[in-house]
């Protein structure tokens, strides 16, 4: 029996990186029944390397280069797809989806959209309207889906994902502080990226009846088991802190988006996106969400954020 091919698009970043992980950890994988490829842009990479030392063939391609997609969709039976936001996403992801639709091998893709979140008052995250530019961009992606005729394919959305505390435990913790733009009871089922990768890499794995029966031109929303309000993550910090006190601080949008630019380098529309997303929808209660059953089923048990900070507070290096 051929193995199945499943090529992984955006293998070097977190989503993409824990797909493969969850990939490689399955026994088809030991029993050579999967193959996992990578469409990376740099083969020489670090990253790159690391997926090789896992046992990941590497293909050379980029998103803007549709000759590289179509011939590294030539062999992959199935395909994973995730591209971070940047202004040219809704081109680069739809080329993607193009060559998988074009490509006689590719029969299934799953990609990564964002926040499913819908609140009163403003357009859906993901929606032309949207607020959210990066909600706009997923919304026209999602719709290229929708006008796919001969390709399976499954939308995912996720909620906040835990990894973006990281920006926390490297940042305003060391002097024992948070600040966001909204502190009060709302809350958000976080999510992390590894479950994603988990889920994503079952069903990559499901047999085409199950794919077509259950997954097949669905945008199913993911979101942890349990939610937190930003005092309850103040509250984890605290304790995982050996209960050092963490002052909460409450800033505007403007100064949170002014602390993504000039913290963590984020591009400016999108800082204010992100922003948006913490005072239009986590405060709007719309980010308390649970995953339908079609995601419970394949994946019932996730990953606390109480896990995720006693795995990370080690990094924390509090001021004195
Ligand atoms: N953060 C959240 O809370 C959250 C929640 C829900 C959904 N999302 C969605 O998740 C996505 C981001 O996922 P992530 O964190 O896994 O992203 P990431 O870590 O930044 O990874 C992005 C991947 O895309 C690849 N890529 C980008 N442009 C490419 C191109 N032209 N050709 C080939 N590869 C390209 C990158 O490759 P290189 O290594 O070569 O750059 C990298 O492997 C976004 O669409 C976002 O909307 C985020």
């Amino acid at each position: 029996m051929c193995a199945m091919e499943i090529l992984v698009c955006g293998a070097t970043g977190s989503t993409g990186g824990a797909t493969v992980d969850a990939l490689v950890a399955t026994p088809q994988f030991a029993a050579k029944e999967v193959r996992v490829s990578a469409l990376v842009r740099d083969l020489e990479g670090a990253k790159a390397q690391a997926l090789k030392t896992k046992g990941v063939a590497l293909v050379e391609g980029s998103f803007d280069n549709k000759e590289s997609l179509m011939a590294a969709m030539a062999k992959a039976d199935r395909c994973f797809l995730v591209c971070n936001n940047v202004l040219n996403q809704v081109d680069l992801e739809c080329n993607v989806i193009e060559a998988a639709e074009a490509s006689d091998a590719c029969k299934y893709l799953v990609k990564i959209s964002t926040c499913g979140a819908v609140v009163e008052g403003a357009p859906p995250y993901i929606s032309k309207d949207s607020v959210i530019q990066y909600g706009r961009y997923h919304a026209a992606i999602d719709e290229r889906l929708d006008a796919c005729t001969k390709l399976m394919w499954t939308s995912l959305r996720p909620n906040y994902f835990m990894q973006n505390f990281i920006g926390d435990v490297f940042g305003t913790l060391a002097n024992k502080m948070v600040a966001y733009p909204h502190q009060k009871d709302q809350k958000a089922t976080l999510i992390d990226v590894r479950d994603i990768g988990d889920i994503a890499a079952k069903m990559l794995l499901l047999s085409d009846e199950k794919i077509g029966s259950t997954y097949h031109g669905k945008k199913l929303d993911i979101g942890g088991l349990k939610s937190y309000s930003i005092p309850d993550i103040v509250d984890i910090y605290s304790k995982a802190l050996k209960n050092v006190p963490i002052k909460l601080v409450r800033c505007s949008e403007e100064e949170f988006a002014k602390g993504l630019v000039g913290g963590a380098g984020f591009p400016e529309w999108l800082a204010t996106s992100v922003a948006k997303s913490h005072t239009v929808f986590w405060e709007g209660n719309a980010t308390d969400y649970q995953s339908p059953p079609e995601i419970k089923e394949l994946h019932p048990k996730f990953r606390t954020f109480e896990e995720w900070v006693a795995e990370h507070a080690h990094l924390v290096k509090l001021v004195e």
